[in-house]
């Protein structure tokens, strides 16, 4: 007994030793507790915690856990080392959960190192030109805006949840660039691949993963995660069949989608020993922009509806801007940007405040370095503050509420923001950023050009924290919608 007393508190001590002097070396933070770190705090109330960051300094240190991660808390601190210094902060460090299903393949959480690199200038290539053939990107969004009008128009004056029919329509972008087509939103194969998606977004922000990254040995037993590791493979299953149908039909002069280019790819590169484009890395690819691009976007517009509700106000400016300039037909175009600078503010608002990833995703450091002073050894995990950033009060007019003028200068014009950061910076900066933001605008636009929303009488009042794990969510809500055409 005396012994594993003695054994306990030489730990603690041991513990209290480790700890103090890890934060004699890193940038101040929040007071952290044995063993576990600011883990309580960050599990009772996350965005609490990530808002109280800047009181410590533009750079702070947390412990998740038991590794101290350092966190840059404004644009300046972010720009010095996200662009500035960009080789070295674009490293991601490998967590178990994402070494158990892509060995550091992929896009997303990809080893900074050739194969991101090529994988990464590939995707970014194909987004931008699917349509090669037949439709720009832009006009298959346009296309699935009345789509996703329609669906809704059918429950016309009616309660109805909003987020079956934004996810489709979002998921079909995707679809159709990848795949070539997009799907009826009764399609019973659309729907398990979305909801597999969802189930494991959901997961990797979850308790559950947390757990599996602290003791990864838990693959081996019965749990949550095994459904999980099942949807990975059920996804790996889908693709795999898609890319077995495309083989049968590829025309490598008519390509039509980013299977097609990816197997033409391969194919072109066979005899490059160095060449990373295989299956494995194919079906990776996919995923991930099937993980990082559907829920991301359908959440903000789903934030976007919340706003329009609670504030009908800048609903009807909105609209009033758009049917001066477009009509109540005309479809609008990203070109229609420049004559719709409320509009164009209001999108960038609900992007600001919706606040989506609150944390950024997780940068490791490539090799040892020096920030303000302090020394980071090589590995150490770096993350921006994209919340103080985006309200940082020395950069915004009005940082914590909603309101369009954040974008207007006196005159009414827009006006762009550095602090405006919703897809972080530097090498590692969203890769959907231009097709985010061409869906933001022809989905919110056409939206808000045909139909006005409101909540439903009795309606509980609008929950504005969410759910926050690695995505900020909203909590399920109905809205109601009425078609402008017969309210005029
Ligand atoms: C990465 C935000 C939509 C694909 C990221 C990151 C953020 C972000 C904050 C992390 C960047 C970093 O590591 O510093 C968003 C938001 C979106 C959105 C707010 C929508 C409103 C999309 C879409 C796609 C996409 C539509 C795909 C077509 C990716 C990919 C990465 C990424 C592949 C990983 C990049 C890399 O590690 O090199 N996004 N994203 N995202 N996003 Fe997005």
């Amino acid at each position: 007994g005396l012994a594993l007393l003695g054994g306990l508190v030489s730990l603690v001590l041991l513990e209290i030793f480790r700890l103090n002097s890890l934060r004699s070396r890193n940038p101040p933070g929040p007071k952290p507790l044995l063993f576990v770190g600011n883990m309580p705090q960050f599990m009772k109330d996350r965005m609490a915690l990530i808002r109280s960051m800047p009181k410590y300094g533009e750079m702070c240190t947390v412990y998740l856990g038991r590794k101290p991660m350092i966190v840059l808390n404004s644009v300046q601190i972010a720009k010095e080392a996200f662009i500035q210094n960009g080789t070295i902060f674009s490293g991601r460090p490998i967590m178990p959960v994402t070494r158990w299903i892509n060995k550091g393949y992929g896009i997303v959480m990809a080893t900074y190192g050739n194969s991101w690199r090529q994988q990464r200038r590939f995707a970014l290539h194909t987004l931008r030109d699917f349509g090669l053939g037949k439709k720009s990107v832009e006009e298959r969004v346009a296309e699935e805006a009345r789509y996703l009008i329609k669906e809704m128009l059918k429950q016309e004056g009616k309660a109805f949840y909003p987020s079956h029919p934004i996810m489709n329509s979002v998921s079909n972008i995707i679809c159709s660039i990848v795949f070539g087509d997009r799907f009826e939103y009764d399609d019973r194969r659309f729907a398990k691949l979305l909801e597999i998606i969802n189930e494991n977004i959901r997961f990797l922000g979850s308790p559950v993963s947390q757990v599996f990254n602290l003791i990864p040995f838990i693959k081996h037993f019965r749990g949550p995660h095994q459904k999980f590791w099942h949807n990975v493979h059920s996804l790996k299953k889908f693709i795999f069949e898609e890319m077995e149908e495309h083989k049968k039909t590829l025309d490598p002069e008519n390509l039509r989608d980013f299977i097609d280019a990816y197997l033409v790819e391969m194919i072109k590169q066979e005899a490059n020993e160095d060449s990373t484009f295989h299956e494995e890395n194919m079906v990776r690819s996919t995923i991930d922009l099937f993980i990082a691009g559907t829920e991301t976007t359908a959440n903000t517009l789903r934030w976007g509806l919340i706003y329009m509700m609670d504030h009908p106000d800048v609903q009807e400016r909105c609209h009033e801007e758009i049917v001066r300039v477009l009509g109540f037909d005309r479809f609008p175009s990203m070109d229609d940007r420049a004559k719709l600078p409320y509009t164009l503010a209001t999108v960038h608002e609900i992007q600001r405040y919706a606040n989506i990833v609150p944390l950024g995703v997780l940068h490791e450091t490539t090799q040892a370095t020096k920030l303000r002073g302090y020394h980071l050894p090589q590995g150490t995990i770096v993350m921006p503050n994209l919340t103080a950033i985006m309200a940082d009060k020395d950069h915004w007019k009005y940082p914590n509420t909603f309101n369009p003028e954040n974008f207007l200068d006196e005159k009414g014009q827009f006006c762009k923001n550095d602090s405006f950061l919703p897809f972080s910076l530097g090498p590692r900066v969203c890769l959907g950023e231009t097709l985010a933001r061409t869906e933001l605008f022809i989905f919110f636009t056409s939206l808000i050009q045909r139909l006005k929303f409101s909540w439903p009488l009795g309606a509980p009042p609008s929950d504005t924290y969410g759910v926050v794990g690695a995505v900020r969510s909203n909590l399920p809500f109905k809205t109601i919608c009425r078609s402008r055409e017969t309210m005029h």
